[in-house]
């Protein structure tokens, strides 16, 4: 009797308790249903798309250890198929989404959750080896191919790669080992690179630890990169941040980049193979950008540049803790021009040169080049400066017989370290003018007339790249 009481007594409890399992299990699935159903995104884009599809839907795990590279082919091979019927967007939900190289398509967004990190694979046999670059001949870290970046696209139009800043993490480290001990067979991959294509929207991301460059535009036009975030150790090699070789109509505009190299990077081919495929980087702006590169440069100008580099217009520039400001890259060999470089409003901070002009970086692809192919640099502008903290003020080395032309520094006070360069203007090969500029700059960039201030150019006109119009797109994204 007493026993049978007992057995009743924990059934009731038993059964108090699963219904309550069952009744918070299914306050769980409803809440996450909810998740699902009212998850809605905005944000502002090139195009907006007619179809919106999640990775989970083509087999993807967000677990950090399973492969989603087929799962990214099979959904963007799908997601193809609505080119010409609107386009279409893949939404990535929040998880760890570890993935080796996968390729974009036309008409085509991707979307990270801010909570999705897309980790690149370690697995070589995850990257695709590609043919170098025409305009290089070659790989930049060894002879021959290249693996495919992470994220690549070839012959495009009207791409979108965006999100409420989630994050690409390329786990570095492994390919820098590999790179320092000379173990690649292959140059080592990009993060993002989009090759051959037009009207291209890079925006709203974070991209950290990249195995070597992180944003490479190359061969496109009609390309803006907006609201990015690159971080990477800064002692990590050629972690160049946004890097346009030649293309036509960039805009790179409110970035904050830490990184082993170059913060923006402006490119255009490397020496014969450069001058061959004759495509210049042109109609470039960059603006309110944050960099702290304390071993290279904030816009680099170079040292590929051998298909020229045109009409870059940079303003709004922070600098902190970085080698040089503006740097020009150049060398015998390289053929090609910088002319018509327009950068005004820059604030720098702890800085070993403000301005750096090498006419000798060296660097060649192979001993082909033609030592006569001498490149032309000319009407390069900075004004409205200041600087605090810096070592030397500008190092400007032309080539002899080669001399750099129209160099015009205007409005720029720069304030020195408590242990300065006791030179603190070197030039040589170099011509130009200089108008209230502290310290007094070499002879060689006279104050011409010291009773009427000199204004380096800035040019006023709008480029098409500004034109490029974006609207408000809003999406239900469902995921579990
Ligand atoms: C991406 O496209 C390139 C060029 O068409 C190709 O070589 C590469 O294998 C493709 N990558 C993947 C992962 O399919
Ligand atoms: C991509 O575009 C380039 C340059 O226009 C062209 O040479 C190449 O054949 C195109 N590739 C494909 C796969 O269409
Ligand atoms: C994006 O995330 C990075 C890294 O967490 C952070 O530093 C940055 O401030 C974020 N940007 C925005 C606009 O929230
Ligand atoms: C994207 O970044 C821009 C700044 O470039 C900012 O104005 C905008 O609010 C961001 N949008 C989202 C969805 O985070
Ligand atoms: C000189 O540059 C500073 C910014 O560094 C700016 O505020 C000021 O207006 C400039 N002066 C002239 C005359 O343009
Ligand atoms: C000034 O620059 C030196 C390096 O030249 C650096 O060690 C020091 O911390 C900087 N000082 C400030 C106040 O930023
Ligand atoms: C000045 O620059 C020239 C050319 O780059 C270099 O040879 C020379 O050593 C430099 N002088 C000083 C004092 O730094």
């Amino acid at each position: 009797m007493e026993s049978l009481k007992t057995a009743k007594r924990t059934q009731v409890i038993c059964i108090i308790l699963l219904v309550g399992i069952i009744i918070s299990l299914n306050t769980n699935g409803v809440e996450s249903r909810k998740a699902r159903n009212s998850d809605w995104f905005e944000y502002s884009a090139i195009s907006c798309r007619a179809h919106s599809a999640s990775l989970e839907e083509f087999g993807g795990v967000g677990d950090g250890i399973t492969s989603n590279t087929k799962a990214f082919k099979a959904a963007i091979d799908h997601l193809s198929r609505f080119q010409s019927e609107g386009g279409s967007q893949l939404f990535v939900p929040p998880g760890k989404w570890l993935t080796g190289s996968f390729n974009l398509t036309s008409h085509f967004t991707l979307f990270l959750h801010k909570d999705a990190v897309l980790l690149a694979s370690q697995d070589e046999k995850e990257w695709p080896v590609i043919e170098p670059l025409p305009s290089y001949g070659r790989g930049r870290d060894t002879e021959g191919g290249r693996y495919s970046s992470l994220i690549f696209g070839t012959n495009l139009t009207d791409v979108v790669i965006t999100g409420d800043n989630g994050t690409i993490d390329g786990q570095g480290e492994l390919w820098w080992r590999k790179f320092r001990a000379g173990e690649l067979k292959y140059t080592r991959p990009y993060l993002i690179e989009i090759m051959y294509s037009q009207n291209i929207q890079i925006s709203n991301l974070t991209l950290i630890n990249s195995p070597s460059w992180n944003v490479h535009p190359v061969y496109s036009s009609s390309v803006i990169v907006q609201g990015i975030t690159i971080l990477a150790p800064v002692t990590s090699p050629n972690t160049d941040g946004i890097n346009p070789d030649s293309c036509t109509n960039t805009r790179i505009e409110d970035c904050y980049i830490v990184s082993g190299d170059d913060c923006v990077a402006v490119k255009s081919g490397w020496d014969q193979y450069g001058i061959a495929y004759g495509m210049p980087t042109k109609q470039l702006i960059i603006r309110r950008l944050t960099c702290i590169s304390p071993f290279s440069a904030v816009i680099a100008l170079g040292s590929e540049m051998s298909g020229g580099i045109q009409d870059v217009r940079a303003e709004d520039i922070t600098a902190i803790d970085s080698e040089s400001g503006v740097r020009i890259k150049t060398a015998v060999g390289r053929g090609g021009f910088v002319k018509d470089v327009y950068v005004r409003r820059m604030t720098m901070k702890t800085m070993k040169w403000a301005f750096w002009i090498t006419g000798s970086y060296g660097s060649h692809p192979d001993n082909n080049y033609d030592p006569h192919a001498l490149p032309v640099i000319q009407n390069i502008n900075y004004r409205d400066m200041v600087a605090e903290n810096v070592t030397m003020a500008a190092r400007l080395e032309g080539i002899a017989g080669d001399p750099f032309t129209g160099i015009c520094i205007s409005n720029v006070t720069i304030e020195l370290t408590n242990k300065p360069k006791k030179l603190q203007w070197n030039c040589t090969d170099i011509t130009g003018i200089s108008s209230g500029v502290t310290p007094k700059p070499c002879e060689l960039l006279p104050d011409h007339e010291p009773a009427k201030t000199t204004e380096c150019n800035f040019p006023d006109n709008r480029l098409p790249v500004e034109n490029m119009e974006v609207q408000m797109c809003s999406y239900k994204a469902n995921y579990l």
